[in-house]
Parts: structure tokens; C-alpha cells; sequence
């Protein structure tokens, strides 16, 4: 494929960094915009002298036409885990409205093919299990949540629009994602268990543990946004994730195991809205993209223990 010029919005976060040094991998020019709201320039460190790589510190709601012509623009710009984007829910609702708005406007000025980075939370609390693309949510307009429930419904909702001016605009819709680089601190289950573990601390479990979700590894991810990007013409919304489910007791075992710490559980009550079941349907994905989760939850756990190990070393020294 000819090289092209990329700009991932987001990209110094968990996704948007490992989307970035994908895309560098297949010989493309990346600009990675961020305003380090949760990101962190140490997940691009890595890339200090490649020079088809260029950092710009700055907020995807700003005018973006300073950046100049892109082929494909990412839209990862957004602070994905709850307590992220509930500290403050006014700056979540504007970067999910004006910042895809913002790509959306850039894209249309250059003709750019955009990839927008929605998520399961469009299906709130499902009714409906698995989660096909067709079913609508149940999502609560004045909740905690619904600063970024909403936000990410109302940027599909922007895609959708865009179309019909003539943008290429797709959605993928992301079921939770694990993996090397998450913030030990950002509140996600995966990353919550991990670090708890490693300091050997109880374990929390939120309600009684038999809740269940499912757990994409980050490199199939990515292996899903590169395939919806490259389809001659699909445009999705398109579930991408892993569709293994787990309760969150299974889970903790596992974390238990590959940790090599017998750390207790304690239980706390469910967070208010807080989905009981969450699983893709893949279908979609698998007969469009020919798409297909290729790491297990214990080698993918495996390689997020690794890289806690070394963070939380780090911090001790
Ligand atoms: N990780 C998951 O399981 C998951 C699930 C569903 C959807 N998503 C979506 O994927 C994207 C990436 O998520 P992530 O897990 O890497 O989260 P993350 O918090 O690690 O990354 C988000 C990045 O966006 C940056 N950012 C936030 N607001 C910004 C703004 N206004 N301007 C510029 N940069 C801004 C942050 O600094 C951070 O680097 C998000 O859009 C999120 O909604 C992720």
C-alpha cells in the first residue's frame, strides 16, 4: 500500500498509541494530537527520533486546519474510562461533539476517509444480548454516564450526517479494551485487578462479581479499525471486541493466577448504571471484515501483567 498521511487524535493514549505504531509499522506518516488529558507522551517515547512521526500537544476541538491535508483521520480523542470522563462531564460532552465535529469538517476540507472511535456504551444497559449493531440501546440521558454515552451517540450521529456531504466517515463501535499501556489508574476492571494484585492488595468486585463483559486485546483491535479503514466501501457502525465473555469473579482468578498473588476479593455495591452483561455480536464484523479476535484473555492478561510489573517498578524506585 502507498504511504499515507495520518493523523490519530488521541494518540497518546492506550488505543491511540498502539494505533499509531501500527501505522507506522505499515510505512505510513503519523500525526499523533493529544492534550494529555489521560494520555501520556511516555506511550510515544519510543517513537523520539522516527522521523515519520510527529507530536502535537493540543485539543481536538481546536481548528484543525493548521495541521494541513491528511488521507485518514483517527478520532480516538476522549477520555474513555468512567472515572476519566466523569471528573469533568462538561469537557467529555464537548470533546465527543466538537471534536469529531472539528475531524469531520478536516476530513470534508481534504477529502480524508475518517475512522471514528464510538463505543459499546451507545447500547447503555442492553436489553438485548449480545449487542448487534441494529439494536438502538437503552442509554440514560441524565445519568453519570451520559456525558459520554450520549457524547458517542451523538458523534455517530454527526458521521451519519457528514455522509451525506460527501464524507467517508466509519464507525467502529469498541467493546472493552485491555492491554500494555493502560493508566494503572484509570478505574477499568482489567487494570484495577492487575494493579491491586501486583501490590498485593484484596481484589475489589463490584456487586457480586457475576457480572460478566468481554475482553478485547488491544492488538486485535487495532487488526479491526485497519481492516474497517482499508474496506472498499464499508462504513459500518461496526462492533469490534472480543466476544469471550467473563465474569468479572473469572476475571479475577485468572489475574490471580498469572500474578502469582492469592489476594482476597472484596465486594462493593454496582456503580449506579452500571451494564450487568456486555457482549459483541460479531457477526458484522466477521462476514464484512472477514475479522476475528485472535489473543486469548490469559496471553493478553499475560502481557498486561508484564508491562504493570515494570510501571509499578518504576514508581517504587
Ligand atoms: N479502551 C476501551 O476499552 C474503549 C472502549 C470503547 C471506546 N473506546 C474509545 O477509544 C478511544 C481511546 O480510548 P483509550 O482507552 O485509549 O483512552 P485514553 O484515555 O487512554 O485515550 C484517550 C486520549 O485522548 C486524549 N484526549 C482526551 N480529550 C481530548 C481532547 N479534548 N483533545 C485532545 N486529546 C484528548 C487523552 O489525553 C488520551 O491520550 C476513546 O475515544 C474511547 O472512547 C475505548
Amino acid at each position: 500500500m502507498t504511504s499515507l498521511r495520518c493523523l490519530v487524535t488521541g494518540g497518546a493514549g492506550f488505543v491511540g498509541s498502539h494505533l499509531v505504531d501500527r501505522l507506522l509499522a505499515d510505512g505510513h506518516e503519523v500525526v499523533a494530537l493529544d492534550n494529555l488529558y489521560t494520555g501520556s507522551k511516555a506511550n510515544l517515547a519510543h517513537l523520539a527520533s522516527e522521523s515519520r512521526f510527529a507530536f502535537v500537544e493540543a485539543d481536538v476541538c481546536d481548528d484543525l486546519a493548521p495541521l494541513g491535508r491528511f488521507d485518514w483521520i483517527f478520532n480516538l480523542a476522549c477520555p474513555a474510562s468512567p472515572p476519566h470522563y466523569q471528573r469533568d462531564p462538561i469537557f467529555t460532552a464537548k470533546t465527543c461533539f466538537l471534536g469529531v465535529l472539528r475531524c469531520l469538517e478536516h476530513a470534508e476540507r481534504h477529502g480524508a476517509r475518517l475512522l471514528q472511535a464510538s463505543t459499546s456504551e451507545v447500547y447503555g444497559d442492553p436489553e438485548v444480548h449480545p449487542q448487534p449493531e441494529s439494536y438502538r440501546g437503552s442509554v440514560n440521558p441524565v445519568g453519570p454516564r451520559s456525558c459520554y454515552d450520549e457524547g458517542k451517540r451523538v458523534g455517530e450521529t454527526l458521521c451519519f450526517d457528514f455522509r451525506a456531504r460527501g464524507v467517508d466517515a466509519r464507525i467502529v463501535r469498541i467493546f472493552n479494551t485491555y492491554g500494555p499501556r493502560m493508566d494503572p489508574s484509570d478505574g477499568r476492571v482489567v487494570s484495577n485487578f492487575v494493579v491491586q494484585a501486583l501490590r498485593g492488595e484484596p481484589l475489589t468486585v463490584y456487586g457480586d462479581g457475576t457480572q460478566t463483559r468481554s475482553f478485547c486485546f488491544v492488538s486485535d483491535l487495532i487488526d479491526g479499525f485497519l481492516r474497517l479503514m482499508t474496506h472498499p466501501q464499508a462504513q459500518g457502525p461496526i462492533n469490534v471486541g472480543n466476544d469471550r465473555e467473563h465474569t468479572m469473579l473469572e476475571l479475577a482468578e485468572l489475574v490471580m493466577r498469572l500474578t502469582e498473588r492469592g489476594s482476597e476479593l472484596t465486594h462493593l455495591p454496582l456503580p449506579k448504571d452500571d451494564p450487568t452483561r456486555r457482549r459483541p455480536d460479531l457477526s458484522r464484523a466477521r462476514e464484512t471484515l472477514g475479522y476475528e479476535p485472535a489473543v486469548s484473555l490469559e496471553d493478553g492478561l499475560a502481557a498486561t501483567v508484564g508491562y504493570f510489573r515494570e510501571v509499578l517498578a518504576d514508581r517504587e524506585e
